[in-house]
């Protein structure tokens, strides 16, 4: 964190959106006054605070001990025994919701499909059974790549009912990123699809997975779904239809009675180095935090249909479609394709149809839509939302603005939700009915969270000074670890500052307290909300055989936030072209997927290095940012070589 110099932030922002008063009236904290002092009850006593919010969940055993704390490592709700998918499921039924909406589904070629309480337990249990019937015990790692349609949820919960951690890989990753996770996790079982649909073509999901499996030994049986009725080719004894394997499982499955602190999935983040992590979350404390902060954010009550358009493969899906929203019984909307299928319209023509309540999604979505026109969100009626969220990126005050007038029609408060995938839940953020909203900032931190803006010796920032985002108390979702590498953990998140938890983001106070994002202080790259870590993308380029070296840098990007830029050195025997351009951004997107696909790469001979031969990526940042470089250049050991970067093309 040292060579980033000192973090400066010349953002100001006076426009204030109080909450409406009807708003605030109906909202389970309707004023400041009220936030301040749950605030303060939580800080002064956590232990008392967080007894009280878990014991609206049930537990089959109580917990004897709200919290053990050893930094780095913590306890939540010891000797609790629970279930994640009960909670979900019959609980809400128990409270009468049985044939309420828990899932309302519409497919990317418009087909709709609804599941009760009732319903999604049934199927969850029978999915549970059939897993059971494969060998799949308590323990053991399930890989999931599958489309967002709702029998990926199924999958996720049944995995929870019978205490088997999922490992959810997001459908946009490659073969080869499916293979180093399912090596990394040990997973012997994959579930799969035969596709999903995406801009009314088929993804090959099943495709993948075989490819990936290929390279997995260990694997023994990979469940497909029927979603597309593409050909995929079927490899006896090991492949099983999912339709089959249900057909004659019975719908009741009993919950595992699984201890608070069992490991209920893991999800792989991208971090500074090449090997993507594999964060783990554990059954009790993530339970009762997703729970809560579902409800307290979003301000749920008994008739909403919350929407949150991001995809069960990253966190946000995780938290906020399934885990969060299910445990307060409301009516999850799931879309399974582009936002932009068949036309630019398709999310306001499905907020009116289905009457979403509540709209949670992306900056860079917001972006894309704003860039499109007013009128196509204005032709829509958007009446039925009571409430807009923004998660994965700061939102620019513009497009915050904009998302306000045109999605919200100027009544809806918008909960601009700061969190990460290690972190679980929500962390900072508006709570709607209480909070003076000002674009771009995600006001305070939610109740039970100590978090503060410290500069590297960990001393308390002033107002309006930047510094880093920390957390000096633990929470009941934080993760537990790193799977398989306890010594990253420590080293990644409380090596900087003596146990506190080092968020690796940039940020500032204002005045009020509020706390101002401004981006991540190491090698991770935020495209379109989703992290990238630099250097997996470097190790994806070496990989190919012409490259010698190469250093990918983040740069600004008008609707994805940030993009990536490479610069590449290749083998002396290979010469540049476009031909061989094209072949490394191919060979990036299929060893990790689209996302990583650079926006420009550079050919040159050597790489700006320092004399102890450290990429300087400062300049290349610089360079690939604005074409120049003026910055502090006195430790580069070769000049030539920066002098030959910016004569090289772009493309
Ligand atoms: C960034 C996504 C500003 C941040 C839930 C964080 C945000 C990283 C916001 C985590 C926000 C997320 N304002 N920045 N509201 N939300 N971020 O793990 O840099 O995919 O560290 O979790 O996204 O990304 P992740």
């Amino acid at each position: 964190m040292s060579d980033k110099g000192t973090i400066q932030s010349s953002m100001v922002e006076t426009r204030k959106f109080p909450p409406p008063p009807e708003f605030s009236r109906a909202a389970h904290i309707s004023s400041i006054a009220d936030y301040e002092k749950l605030h303060k009850r939580s800080i002064d006593d956590p232990e008392g605070f967080w007894r009280e919010v878990a014991e609206g969940c049930h537990w089959f055993t109580p917990f004897d001990k709200v919290v053990e704390w050893e930094a780095p490592f913590a306890k939540w709700f010891v000797g609790g025994k629970t279930n994640m998918s009960y909670n979900c499921l019959d609980l809400q039924i128990e409270r009468g919701r049985g044939d309420h909406t828990a899932v309302l589904f519409e497919g990317e070629p418009g087909d709709v499909r609804k599941l009760t309480y009732n319903n999604l337990r049934d199927e969850v249990c029978r999915f549970a059974n059939a897993l059971k019937k494969l060998g799949v015990k308590k323990g053991d790692v399930v890989t999931i790549y599958m489309p967002m349609v709702p029998e990926l949820m199924i999958a996720m919960l049944a995995c929870a009912r019978i205490g088997a951690p999922h490992s959810i890989i997001f459908g946009g990753f490659s073969a080869s990123a499916i293979a180093d996770r399912v090596h990394d996790s040990n997973s012997q079982i994959i579930i799969t699809a035969d596709g999903g649909w995406r801009r009314g073509s088929v993804v090959p999901l099943k495709q993948n997975v075989d490819d990936a499996v290929a390279k997995c030994p260990t694997v023994q049986n990979v469940v497909v779904l029927k979603r597309c009725e593409n050909d995929v080719s079927w490899n006896d004894g090991r492949d099983h239809w999912w339709g089959d394997l249900v057909a004659d499982e019975s719908d009741v499955c009993d919950p595992e009675h699984c201890d608070s602190e069992d490991l209920l999935f893991i999800l792989y983040t991208s971090g500074t180095t090449g090997k993507p992590k594999g964060i783990m979350h554990t059954t009790g404390g993530y339970m009762v935090y997703t729970g809560y902060t579902a409800k307290m954010v979003f301000d749920l009550k008994p008739d909403d249909i919350y929407w949150c358009t991001a995809d069960i493969g990253w966190v946000t899906g995780h938290s906020y479609i399934t885990y969060g929203p299910l445990q307060n019984g409301v009516t999850v909307m799931m879309y399974e394709g582009a936002p932009n299928h068949p036309d630019w319209g398709r999310f306001w023509d499905m907020v009116a149809r289905h009457k979403a309540t509540i709209f949670y999604t992306a900056p860079t979505a917001i972006r894309a839509f704003m860039r499109q026109g007013d009128d196509i969100p204005d032709g829509h009626d958007l009446t039925s939302l009571r409430l807009l969220g923004s998660v994965g990126e700061p939102i620019n005050p513009e497009a915050w603005m904009w998302y306000q007038k045109h999605i919200g029609g100027e009544k809806c408060p918008i909960v601009d939700t700061w969190w990460q995938t290690e972190t679980g839940g929500i962390m900072i953020t508006p709570l709607p009915g209480a909070m003076t909203l000002l674009p771009g900032t995600a006001t305070c931190p939610f109740f039970g969270i100590d978090a503060a803006v410290v500069d590297e010796q960990g001393v308390e920032q002033p107002a309006n000074s930047g510094g880093f985002l920390v957390v000096r108390k633990p929470w009941p979702s934080m993760l537990r670890g790193i799977y398989g590498d306890m010594e990253r953990y420590q080293e990644q998140y409380w090596s900087q500052l003596d146990g506190i938890y080092f968020t690796s983001d940039a940020c500032r106070r204002d005045d009020d307290g509020n706390f101002w994002l401004m981006g991540r202080v190491d090698d991770v790259i935020n495209i379109s909300g989703h992290r990238i870590g630099t250097a997996e993308v470097e190790s994806a380029l070496v990989s190919h055989a012409a490259v010698a070296e190469a250093a990918v840098v983040g740069i600004p990007h008008d609707i994805k936030g940030q993009a990536l830029a490479a610069f590449v050195a290749l083998k002396a025997d290979r010469s540049a072209s476009d031909e061989i351009k094209r072949e490394l951004l191919a060979h990036v997107v299929k060893e990790i997927g689209a996302i990583a696909r650079p926006e420009t790469i550079r050919l040159t001979d050597a790489l700006p290095k320092t004399r102890s031969g450290k990429i300087m990526r400062r300049l290349l940042k610089e360079l690939a940012s604005t074409g120049e470089v003026k910055g502090d250049t006195t430790t580069l050991e070769d000049f030539n070589v920066i002098a030959n970067l910016r004569e090289s093309d772009e493309g």
